[in-house]
């Protein structure tokens, strides 16, 4: 048995996650605010989180500096959900130990932002950052599926 375990504010995540499942057999599909099944009993491990701002979600943060011991005999893929793809490497080193950086798969899926969702201090970033000012889509299909 799978799990994939993810964090997600806007939505986007969810989807990728729930993408990945809709590829996979016998696979469990965990909200990070729900209650965390017992990470020794799966052998895949698939963790999801968006990037705001250049850091990971807190919850995640912490679900991997606690079980860090048990991630490191497993095979972990990370998936990264955001727009700027330019600051990558530096989220990655910030936000991950090393010692998990160097066994896991980590992959940018790219992401989406959804501009409803957004309050009006967010559209304001997202205006100024990225020059965008309606929802826009920029999932990648082709790493989702090849998870
Ligand atoms: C206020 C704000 C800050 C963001 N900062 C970053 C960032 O630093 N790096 C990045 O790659 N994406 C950034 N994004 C884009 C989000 O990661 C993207 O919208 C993602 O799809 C959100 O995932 P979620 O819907 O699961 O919460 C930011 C988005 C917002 C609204």
């Amino acid at each position: 048995m799978d799990l994939i375990v993810y964090a997600s504010k806007k939505g986007a995540t969810r989807k990728v996650a729930q993408m990945i499942k809709d590829n996979k057999e016998n696979i469990q599909l965990v909200d990070i605010n729900e209650k965390l099944p017992n990470l020794n009993e799966y052998e895949n491990i698939y963790i999801g989180t968006p990037i705001y701002i250049g850091m990971i979600n807190k919850k995640i943060k912490k679900l991997i500096n606690e079980n860090l011991e048990i991630l490191l005999t497993k095979k972990v893929n990370i998936f990264l959900v955001g727009m700027n793809e330019k600051e990558l490497e530096n989220t990655i080193i910030n936000n991950f130990p090393k010692s998990l950086r160097e066994k896991s798969i980590i992959v940018h899926v790219g992401g989406a932002y959804y501009f409803n969702k957004l309050n009006f201090f967010q559209k304001l970033i997202v205006k100024k950052v990225a020059n965008i000012t309606k929802t826009s889509e920029a999932y990648k299909l082709d790493v989702i599926n090849s998870l």
